[in-house]
């Protein structure tokens, strides 16, 4: 594990671009796994200036979303199909048919888990995994549990998720209880993890997940066997590490 120390959040972000900056330039066609939500929201900022300034170009990459809410249609605002054609896809020449993010709407769990699982599959896993964390130590949508789910699967959303979350929704009743997500096992075998954190309110987590005990009830803890896993924090988040 290796971690990064950033004063602030700009600089987190640009430290975090650059890596993945890198991933693209040295192999065009990375399957690049991404992540919602405002810690990576600077890094979307920093790539697209990369990109329009020609330092980058993402034409020939494949992403695969972490996760999406279950019963957001894409046009939903806050939808993660949304959310990442807002903040990055718009904005930069990755292909559309190489754009792969849950079908929250497919009322088929089983059926919608095993597509998202094949499509992973068939692109021969992750180059690069982009991550938050959450204040219950999940990474994408894999709640604190007694078990590692492996493949993609439906979750009841943690109270404290919920919480966290409603700041995109009119009010909290708005937020949806379950979402589709990624796996652990599937992250674990990504060949690069990279993740964000910043705020202060994160600081308890941090330490937890990656200074505590291997557990899924602290999902991101998994992370600290993970052989290529870098941690860039802002000051704030790694204050107590
Ligand atoms: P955040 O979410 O970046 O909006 O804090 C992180 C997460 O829940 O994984």
């Amino acid at each position: 594990m290796k971690i990064i120390r950033t004063a602030n959040y700009e600089e987190m972000s640009r430290k975090a671009a650059n890596i993945i900056s890198a991933q693209v330039i040295m192999k065009p066609d990375s399957v690049l796994g991404l992540a919602t939500g405002g810690s990576p929201e600077g890094i979307y900022k920093q790539l697209i200036e990369w990109y329009n300034k020609g330092d980058v170009d993402f034409s020939e990459i494949t992403t695969i979303n972490l996760d999406e809410y279950k019963g957001l249609p894409r046009e939903s605002e806050q939808s993660y199909w949304y959310f990442m054609h807002k903040h990055f896809f718009d904005h930069v020449n990755v292909r559309p048919q190489k754009i792969n993010v849950p079908d929250g709407t497919n009322p088929n769990v089983e059926e919608e888990c095993a597509r998202y699982n094949q499509i992973i599959k068939s692109k021969g896993g992750i180059d690069l995994q982009l991550l938050g964390i959450g204040i219950d130590g999940h990474i994408g949508f894999n709640e604190p549990a007694d078990t590692y789910e492996l493949g993609t699967h439906c979750v009841d959303l943690d109270e404290s998720t919920i919480e966290a979350n409603k700041r995109y929704f009119e009010k909290k009743e708005d937020v949806p209880r379950q979402a589709f997500t990624m796996g652990i096992g599937t992250i674990m075998q990504a060949k690069k993890v990279l993740m964000v954190v910043n705020g202060a309110a994160k600081a308890d987590i941090v330490r937890e997940a990656f200074f505590g005990p291997v557990t899924p009830r602290v999902p991101a803890s998994i992370l600290q066997m993970h052989p290529d896993f870098t941690l860039i924090g802002d000051a704030e988040a790694l204050s107590k590490i």
